[in-house]
């Protein structure tokens, strides 16, 4: 299955998410490919991949393959196709190319990981639309504060257009609360009005605001691995079995 993880809204936990669901997929066993589309490269960063080259640009622009720019890490099962700064030249290099939006579903055919995991970049540009159009399903990480719903509509709105005229399979997998504080009523008000809203695809698992995660990527770890037992990653962990769970029972 392939995840993509979006929000055009910065800083709401889609890098976190993406590193830590993958790094907790991979811990119960799975083979993950975390595919890092954000040219800020923090996905990269949180599995201890610093400017690797070839990395997703090269493999975008055909100057290299999939296999030569994909780099396992320190979680056994955890394989990354990191980013860099080069990444935003993409732009240029592919828009007005015919069939550019299909470029990164077609670098993916064919792998066979358990799944494959896409951060993006807190835009609706380029790379969200690569990276849509190449997965099977989307999980939105929100913050439980006020303004969480706003700017949804606009996601929601691209999500449309990508389904109907590029990926006809992208459904939406869940709603994520990502950095979730439960000493302010707010956040309980915010949580109570995203499940009216979204019903059974809000995520039972909720994230916790949580030091150890923020902390973990300055290691070049997922937070799963650098404080297992920190309220954060077992929280990633419960939302990871969420996830297995349900695509077990979408099997039958
Ligand atoms: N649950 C959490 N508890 C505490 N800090 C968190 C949590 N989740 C994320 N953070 C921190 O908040 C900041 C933003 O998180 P993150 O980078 O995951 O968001 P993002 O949506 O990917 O941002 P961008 O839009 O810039 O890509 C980071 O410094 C991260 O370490
Ligand atoms: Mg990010």
């Amino acid at each position: 299955m392939r995840i993509v993880i979006a929000n055009q809204k910065g800083g709401v936990g889609k890098t976190t998410t993406a590193v830590n669901l993958a790094a907790a997929l991979a811990l119960m066993g799975d083979r993950v490919l975390l595919v890092d589309a954000d040219a800020q490269a923090n996905a990269s960063i949180g599995v201890g991949l610093i400017n690797r080259e070839p990395n997703l640009y090269h493999v975008l622009i055909g100057t290299a393959s999939l296999s030569e720019a994909v780099y396992p890490t320190e979680v056994e099962g955890l394989y990354c196709l990191p980013s860099s700064p080069d990444l935003i030249g993409v732009d240029a290099e592919i828009k007005g190319t015919p069939g550019w939006e299909y470029r990164l579903r077609d670098v993916l055919r064919g792998t066979d990981y358990d799944w494959v995991i896409i951060d993006t970049p807190p835009s609706l540009g380029t790379l969200t639309i690569l990276a849509l159009t190449a997965a099977d399903k989307v999980i939105i990480p929100v913050q439980a504060e006020y303004y969480a719903l706003e700017g949804l509509g606009q996601l929601l709105e691209t999500l449309k257009y990508v389904v109907n005229l590029l990926n006809p399979r992208l459904e939406l997998l869940g709603v994520l609360v990502a950095m979730y504080d439960r000493r302010i009523r707010l956040s309980r008000e915010v949580y109570a009005e995203l499940r009216r809203y979204f019903g059974d695809k809000l995520f039972k698992a909720v994230i916790p605001r949580n030091v150890k995660l923020a902390e973990a990527p300055s290691f070049g770890k997922p937070g799963v691995i650098y404080d297992p037992t920190s309220r954060g990653a077992r929280a990633y962990m419960e939302l990871a079995k969420e996830i297995r769970h349900a695509k077990v029972k979408s099997l039958r």
